[in-house]
């Protein structure tokens, strides 16, 4: 009797939920907030529909917003009052978010991700320190070594401040250990470390950038994140990470690079988290404000993607919009 493989029976509606292989809850979500030093209201970000920069004062009325969701889990970007070279803002006892960071945690009962970067604390753009003359040498930009104690610094500052965890998102050479050592050497052993490890040069940035002001001003971050031609590197970059003592180790964008999620989950015993990008947001609502896709259809099936991949926590703009849903 053909056929006699039937994979249809396992489809209806009551056996549907006792074969599922994946699921997808709002504990698997962290929401990222901004914080704008220079806002006195709160600012729509135009290329992201539903967000919005907050000033410090609403910080902890926007994560609260966002735990009613069911959401508990929050990360942190500043956009600070003024930007400089070395982007002393990122590290400053007083910066926006290390000001945002000590009312959440005062106030909420949140878990608080730092993200640790210079790039939206520059004036050139770049998540570093840079060469002199990067600007007109085209192969010159991020000096490595001496961005490891700045970004170090910052890291502290967010755990002084609170931070449950703290992100690097920099793909600074060592950033983990150099991390890593500080944060122990300043009592804060028990703050985990979540490391953008895996972080391609990625145009799906591109609303982020507008988001947290964040863009280079000249160039680009070619010389420091990865090339998205590259899979085996991803694994090399991950190895380097779990050694030198991330928690959690996070790939980035997410649904373009479902084959890294999934080797990272093969190779780790870590936890992998996938970071669903602005553009990886912003396309699907545009698509939508036309009428041509359902939003929290494809929202979940990429989210759920994500965690078939293999990865166990998701970065998301969706958070709040899918929790409620989930
Ligand atoms: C760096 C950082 C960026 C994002 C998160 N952390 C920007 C970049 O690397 O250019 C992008 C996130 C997104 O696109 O959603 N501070």
């Amino acid at each position: 009797m053909h056929p006699t493989d039937r994979p249809r029976r396992l489809r209806t509606d009551g056996v549907r939920p006792l074969v599922s292989e994946t699921s997808l809850s709002a504990s698997d979500l962290v929401a990222p907030v901004f914080v704008d030093a220079t806002a006195d209201e709160r600012v729509p970000i135009e290329t992201m529909p539903g967000h919005e920069r907050v000033p410090v004062d609403q910080a902890v009325a926007r994560v609260e917003e966002i735990r009613e969701t069911g959401v508990e889990a929050v990360i942190v970007f500043g956009i600070p009052e003024s930007k400089d070279p070395e982007g002393t803002r990122a590290y400053a006892e007083d910066g926006v978010v290390q000001r945002a960071i000590r009312a959440i945690t005062a106030d909420t009962d949140a878990y608080v991700v730092g993200d640790v970067c210079l790039c939206e604390y520059t004036d050139h753009g770049h998540c570093g320190i840079i060469e002199s003359d990067a600007e007109t040498d085209p192969t010159l930009t991020v000096k490595n070594d001496e961005t490891l104690a700045l970004l170090a610094e910052t890291a502290v500052s967010q755990a002084d401040a609170g931070a449950d965890m703290v992100a690097p998102s920099a793909m600074t050479d060592g950033q983990v250990r150099a991390i890593r050592e500080a944060l122990d050497g300043a009592g804060h052993a028990d703050v985990a470390l979540m490391s953008y490890a895996v972080k391609y040069q990625s145009a799906f940035y591109g609303p982020f950038r507008d988001a947290a002001d964040g863009a280079p001003a000249f160039g680009d971050r070619r010389h420091y994140q990865m090339d998205p031609a590259n899979r085996r590197e991803a694994l090399r970059e991950a190895r380097i990470d779990a050694e030198e003592g991330a928690d959690v180790l996070m790939v980035k964008p997410g649904l373009p690079y479902l084959d890294i999620v999934g080797d990272l989950r093969r190779e780790f015993d870590h936890p992998i988290a996938a970071y669903n990008v602005s553009g990886e947001y912003a396309m699907l609502h545009a698509a939508a404000d036309k009428g041509w896709l359902d939003l929290e259809a494809t929202a979940h099936e990429s989210l759920l993607s994500l965690k078939r991949a293999g990865a166990d926590l998701i970065v998301t703009y969706f958070a709040e919009d899918l929790a409620d849903r989930l």
